[in-house]
């Protein structure tokens, strides 16, 4: 028997959702598992219901001011849990003393002080927070490396082409790898004429064609940003540089990325588009266990899988995310900042589909990058870019679609 002494940031999230359901089957085949602590950030309800399921000792609302809701939903409970609201309640969940594994669920920057506070305490992090990657990368891979280990340690990517990478990669030496090469869906707009781009509504952006995931995500798959903060998230995890790591896309989302090596060997890594399995694997590792939710491939019914290139004109966000990383600094965080700001805008009506990445482009131009930033100097760097961004998105919507 395995024990899994976990805490999940985000657990109300698709993401914390399924790292429930992976928990659950591995409680099912024997393994003892122990939640310490669940988060969200405005869904109450649902968190008393997680709360009531795995009695952890401590539940979090991020927005401190759902407090005495959480309270009234757990009314009559006798499980003993802390209640806490507020950042600081994530922090502390992030620190749990009764967890081993923080799995970060969380989505956008919110993400990164819990991922430092975390690797800070000594705790193994189950990544999905790419957007922490990309804001702190330098500081995350700092605190993660561990000097009896080549390549991470304490940090498991979640992402599933991460995981793929990962898998793939093994213990091969940076040296021994040409380039990775990360899988993109290409989106619902792989097809649609760049002309149609203006009219593209929340409710078409929304329908993403192989994943079910929360709405940013599926946004960022929509404008391609999504991959471009994969490539952001891949340089940092592998310590590859950015001209290592190409996209292609892979409409079928069943190969999940590629590693090429120099002898010309490509290795790929498939399974069935679901988050369980990499979650699992996160989980799980350096053990594979057998399979305790989800279906496996079908491998003998797939028939031809496609693969072709990325293109970046109508998809400017991969060329905007390479950019910032290549520039480096606070360059990342900024334009991590402003998407978020432009994804809230798309989805309230307030921004075309294309006045996405021409604002997070404006925003990333008016930057005074900062070299060498500590944690301080991220963090204001997104605030500045966010506040930016909002500032901008009136006239960019009017100028796109015109
Ligand atoms: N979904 C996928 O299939 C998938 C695949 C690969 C990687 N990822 C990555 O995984 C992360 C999570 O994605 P998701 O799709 O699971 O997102 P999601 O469904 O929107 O869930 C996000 C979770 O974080 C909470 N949250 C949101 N904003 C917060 C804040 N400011 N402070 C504290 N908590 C906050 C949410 O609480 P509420 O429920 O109260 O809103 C929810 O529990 C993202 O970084 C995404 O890029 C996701």
């Amino acid at each position: 028997m395995d024990h899994y002494h976990v805490s999940i940031l985000g657990s109300t999230g698709s993401i914390g959702g399924s790292a429930l359901e992976v928990l659950e089957g591995l409680a099912a085949n024997g393994d003892e598992v122990f939640v310490a602590a669940l988060t969200s950030n405005r869904s109450v309800k649902e968190l008393a219901a997680q709360v009531r399921r795995w009695r952890p000792a401590l539940a979090v609302v991020a927005d401190a001011s759902r407090l005495p809701e959480l309270r009234r939903e757990l009314e009559g409970y006798d499980g003993g849990v802390e209640l806490l609201g507020g950042e600081e309640g994530i922090n502390r969940a992030a620190i749990h003393e009764e967890a081993e594994v923080i799995v970060n669920a969380l989505v956008g920057g919110a993400g990164l002080v819990p991922t430092v506070r975390a690797l800070e305490a000594g705790k193994r992090v189950a990544l999905a927070n790419k957007e922490a990657l990309v804001i702190g990368g330098n500081l995350v891979t700092e605190l993660a490396r561990d000097p009896d280990s080549s390549r991470w340690p304490r940090l498991m990517p979640v992402d599933s082409e991460h995981s793929a990478l990962f898998q793939a990669l093994g213990d091969h030496p940076d040296e021994e790898v040409e380039r990775l090469i990360l899988t993109a869906s290409g989106g619902p707009f792989r097809k649609t004429p760049v002309e149609e781009f203006p009219s593209i509504t929340p409710q078409q952006a929304l329908r993403h064609p192989t994943w079910n995931m929360g709405k940013k995500i599926t946004i960022d798959s929509a404008t391609l940003m999504n991959k471009g903060l994969e490539v952001i998230e891949a340089h940092w995890l592998f310590g590859l540089p950015v001209e290592k790591i190409g996209v292609v896309i892979h409409p079928q989302s069943i190969v999940h990325s590629l590693v090429e090596f120099i002898d010309g060997n490509i290795l790929a890594h498939f399974s069935v588009p679901d988050m369980r399995l990499p979650i699992q694997y996160a989980l799980t590792y350096p053990q594979r266990k057998k399979m305790v939710v989800g279906e496996r491939l079908g491998i003998e019914e797939l028939g031809a899988l496609r693969f072709e290139p990325p293109d970046e004109e109508r998809f400017p966000a991969l060329g905007l995310c390479r950019r910032a990383v290549e520039t480096g600094g606070t360059l990342p965080a900024v334009l991590n900042a402003a998407n978020e700001v432009a994804v809230s805008a798309f989805l309230a009506g307030e921004l075309s589909f294309p006045g996405i990445t021409e604002a997070i482009g404006h925003v990333m131009e008016e930057h005074k990058v900062v070299d060498e930033p500590d944690l301080e100097e991220l963090i204001a760097a997104g605030a500045w870019a966010a506040r930016r961004a909002e500032e901008m998105k009136t006239g960019i919507s009017g100028r796109s679609q015109q």
